[in-house]
Formats: structure tokens, C-alpha cells, sequence
């Protein structure tokens, strides 16, 4: 029998209007007594600016137009798609899923529909999970999504989170192949550091109880990321009988320049074939890999047969990589 594999066909984001540059966010934040500048921004990150939703709009509103773009970028309809994925932790309810949520609002029902919650390693798992179910016969065209609305979960008076993160919604079409396609795929947590990035805040009786912001201690996220990220990238070249020579593109999880440079110098790439958006969206959690993927495609920068490296770290902690061929 043939064995089944998944190729992205697509591909598409969404970014909300609403676009608030550092000084922007430098004004608002003094306007509380909270004291940040461009400057630092700039040279401890790579963040130019990030956009911010209506309060109105929720992950499925900027899932919508994603995954609406990727569709057409693979020529297929909604009616064609039998599986959808999105990965996120900033869900428009409790439940049911923000997939659910958008599966109504695609206009087709009756295909699995569900959430992935890896936090900013969500769209390689997600990517992960859409791949097996098209490697088993489960689903044959699949929209893997990530999608955070992070401005709804950030203290804006804590200057250390609030000037990092921002909102997006990125998509693929993943389809059956003959061919790959996705080439390996490499998926970690080790729950012991839960509490170096989280909201702890839960919703019980009613009420939420706990803080339902966001916390991290950045530079012990920072010095885990650089580590994991590079066993991660070894990992899934070894599985797939591959060596950093075959990376046309590095495309890493947009959270910060300088843990993205720390990858790429290990494994030995240089910046160029590094795809950074970071510094026109921040940190968009899930959303991050597939706003730089649909950048590099729709820039011309990553073309058909090329071998990307996807690679996502986050909070649980969690992390992981995808090698694929475009
Ligand atoms: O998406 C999931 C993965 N998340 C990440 O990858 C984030 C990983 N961490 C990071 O990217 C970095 O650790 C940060 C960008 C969060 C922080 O950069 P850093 O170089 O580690 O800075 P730091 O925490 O060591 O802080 C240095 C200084 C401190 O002041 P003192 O103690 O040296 O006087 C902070 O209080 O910078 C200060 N600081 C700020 N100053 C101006 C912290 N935030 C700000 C700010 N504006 N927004």
C-alpha cells in the first residue's frame, strides 16, 4: 500500500487592524506609570510593533480570514475540508472549541473539529496531529490553524510581558500525498516548569479564580528555549536522515531575535535563511510560525520543493519541530 503523507498547499494569516508601534504602547503604558522605551524593546527583542483586536474580536474573527486565505491559496473550498485543528490558548470560550467555533463559520459541519493547547508550540503540534490523522487514513485535506487573541491575557501593568506579545491567526492546508510532504515531526513537554509561563487564573462557581493574566520569568524561558529548540532541530533531521545542510529555512516560533539567533548559530544557519516577522506582529504565541510561514511564501522567499524546519517553544513547557518539503 502506498504510504499516506500530508504537503501544506496552502497557506494564509490574518493580522487585526489595529497596529500599535512601540512608541504607541510606550505612550499608553506611561499613561499608567509604567516606564518602557523603543529602545529597550527593540534591542532585548527584535519588536517593532504588534497588533491588537477589538475588544469584539475573538481567535475564531481572525481565524476566519487565515484560514480563508489558505484555502484559496490551495484552491480548495470549505466543503473540501474534512479536519480542522486550531491551535490556541486564548479560546473564544471554555468550550466547546474555538475549531467548532469556526468550523460554523466556514459553513460546513459533520468533519472533527477540535483545539490543540501547547501554548506557543500549538501550531507544531497541531501541525503534528493533522499529519498522523492524514498518515492513518483519518482525514484527507485538513486547515491547521493558529490563532491568539494574547492582548486579552496580558497585565498591561507589567512592563516585563505586556510589551512582547500581540494578536494574529495564521493557517495552512495540509493535504494527502504521495509524495512528502511533512518529513518528521518531533513533540516535547516536561510539565515541571509549568510555572515559568502561565495564566494561572481557572474559571470555577462561577468566578475565576486566580490570576487570569499572564506571568512569565523570561529569562529562564529564554535559557530553556535556546537548548530545547536546537535538541528539537537535531531530532527531527535524524528522523528524517537529514543534516542542517538540507535546511533551505529556519522558521522558528517569533518570540524574541535573539533566542532566534541563538538557533539558527548552533545550527549553524546563516540569519538570511532565517524567516523573521517577529518584529511586525511580537509574539503571537500559536499564531507566530504560521504568520512567518505565509510571510516567506507570499514574499517569494520560500518556494516549492524547499526544506523548512518549523520549530515552537512555549509554556507547559512545551516544544517541538517539523521538517517538511514546501
Ligand atoms: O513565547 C514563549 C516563549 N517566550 C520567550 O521566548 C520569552 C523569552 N524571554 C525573553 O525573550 C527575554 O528574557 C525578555 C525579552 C522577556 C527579557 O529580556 P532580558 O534580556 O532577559 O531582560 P531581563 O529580564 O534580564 O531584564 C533586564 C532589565 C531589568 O532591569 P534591571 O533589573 O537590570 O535594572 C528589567 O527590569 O530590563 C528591565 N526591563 C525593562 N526595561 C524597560 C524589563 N522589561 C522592561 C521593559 N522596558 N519593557
Amino acid at each position: 500500500m502506498t504510504p499516506r503523507y500530508s504537503r501544506i498547499t496552502g497557506t494564509g494569516s490574518h493580522l487585526p487592524p489595529r497596529r500599535v508601534t512601540n512608541d504607541d504602547l510606550v505612550a499608553e503604558l506611561a499613561g499608567r506609570g509604567v516606564e518602557t522605551s523603543n529602545e529597550w524593546i527593540v534591542e532585548r527583542t527584535g519588536i517593532r510593533a504588534r497588533h491588537f483586536a477589538a475588544p469584539d474580536v475573538a481567535a475564531s474573527d481572525l481565524a476566519l480570514p487565515a484560514a480563508q486565505a489558505a484555502m484559496q491559496a490551495a484552491g480548495v473550498q470549505p466543503a473540501d475540508i474534512d479536519l480542522i485543528v486550531v491551535a490556541t490558548s486564548t479560546p473564544d470560550m471554555v468550550f466547546p472549541s474555538t475549531a467548532a467555533i469556526l468550523q460554523h463559520k466556514l459553513g460546513i459541519a459533520g468533519c472533527p473539529a477540535f483545539d490543540v493547547q501547547a501554548v506557543c508550540s500549538g501550531f507544531v503540534y497541531a501541525l503534528a496531529v493533522a499529519d498522523a490523522l492524514i498518515a492513518n487514513g483519518t482525514a484527507r485535506r485538513a486547515l491547521v490553524i493558529g490563532a491568539e487573541v494574547f492582548s486579552r491575557i496580558l497585565d498591561f501593568n507589567d512592563r516585563t510581558t505586556c510589551v512582547l506579545f500581540g494578536d494574529g491567526a495564521g493557517a495552512v492546508v495540509l493535504e494527502a500525498s504521495d509524495a512528502p510532504g511533512i518529513l518528521a515531526t518531533d513533540l516535547h513537554a516536561d510539565g515541571r516548569h509549568v510555572g515559568i509561563l502561565c495564566v494561572p487564573g481557572h474559571v470555577s462557581g462561577g468566578q475565576v479564580l486566580g490570576e487570569p493574566l499572564l506571568k512569565m520569568d523570561g529569562q529562564a524561558v529564554f535559557k530553556l528555549a535556546v537548548g530545547v529548540l536546537d535538541k528539537a532541530a537535531r531530532a527531527v533531521l535524524a528522523k528524517a536522515g537529514k543534516t542542517e545542510a538540507d535546511i533551505d529555512w529556519l522558521i522558528p516560533h517569533q518570540a524574541n531575535i535573539r533566542i532566534m539567533q541563538g538557533t539558527a548559530r548552533k545550527l549553524h544557519l546563516p540569519l538570511e535563511k532565517v524567516v523573521v516577522t517577529v518584529q511586525d506582529h511580537g509574539n503571537t504565541s500559536a499564531a507566530s510560525i504560521p504568520l512567518a510561514l505565509d510571510h516567506g511564501v507570499r514574499s517569494g522567499q520560500v518556494k516549492p520543493g524547499q526544506t523548512v524546519l518549523l520549530e515552537g517553544v512555549g509554556g507547559g513547557f512545551t516544544w517541538g519541530a517539523v521538517l517538511l518539503k514546501m
